[in-house]
């Protein structure tokens, strides 16, 4: 059986373009945790963060990475703050292979400037809330099995990058 493949990192790095072209490329199906939470919760994230809250909005993200986890022979892009969870690494770790998508704060910064959705940073200054997100992150990101630097990467040599790791571990 062939391990999923996870992607985790910061919001804005491209875990969702990254995934779902590795998925298309591995023929495997793409499970995106984000979407995932909006269509089951049938509410934004925004939303569900203004209405219900940050606390509620974890709990959710937590039981659907876990079911999503459990899928096999999936690519799967988890919200930034999954991988956060305890239970949520462990169950990675003995189904799946991850992925740190790691990116610097400007390019994150550049990426994210117009974006709507995200409630951690909305309305913030963007590079300062970043930077303090990746310092809290950054050492629970290291816990992935393999950190990929996209500073300076096109996205075709990243989806290589990947796919190179993934088949070397699992062929
Ligand atoms: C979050 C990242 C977002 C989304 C929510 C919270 C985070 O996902 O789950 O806004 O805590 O980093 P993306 O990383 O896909 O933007």
């Amino acid at each position: 059986m062939k391990k999923n493949l996870i992607l985790t990192g910061m919001m804005g790095v491209g875990k969702s373009t990254v995934g779902k072209s590795l998925s298309e490329r591995l023929n495997m199906q793409f499970i995106d945790v984000d979407n995932l939470i909006e269509s089951e919760e049938n509410m934004s994230i925004r939303n569900i963060f203004e209405k219900k809250g940050e606390k509620y909005f974890r709990n959710v993200e937590k039981t659907l990475s876990l079911k999503s986890i459990k899928t096999q022979n999936a690519v799967i892009s988890l919200g930034g703050g999954s991988f956060v969870d305890t239970s949520v690494r462990e169950a990675i770790n003995q189904t799946s292979l991850s992925f740190w998508l790691d990116l610097g704060i400007p390019n994150l910064a550049k990426r994210l400037a117009n974006s709507k959705k995200r409630p951690l940073i909305n309305g913030k200054n963007l590079e300062e809330t970043l930077g303090h997100i990746y310092k809290k992150r950054e050492n629970i990101y290291k816990l992935a099995n393999f950190k990929i630097d996209c500073n300076k990467k096109d996205k075709s040599i990243i989806l290589d990058e990947i796919i190179n790791f993934y088949e070397a571990k699992c062929n």
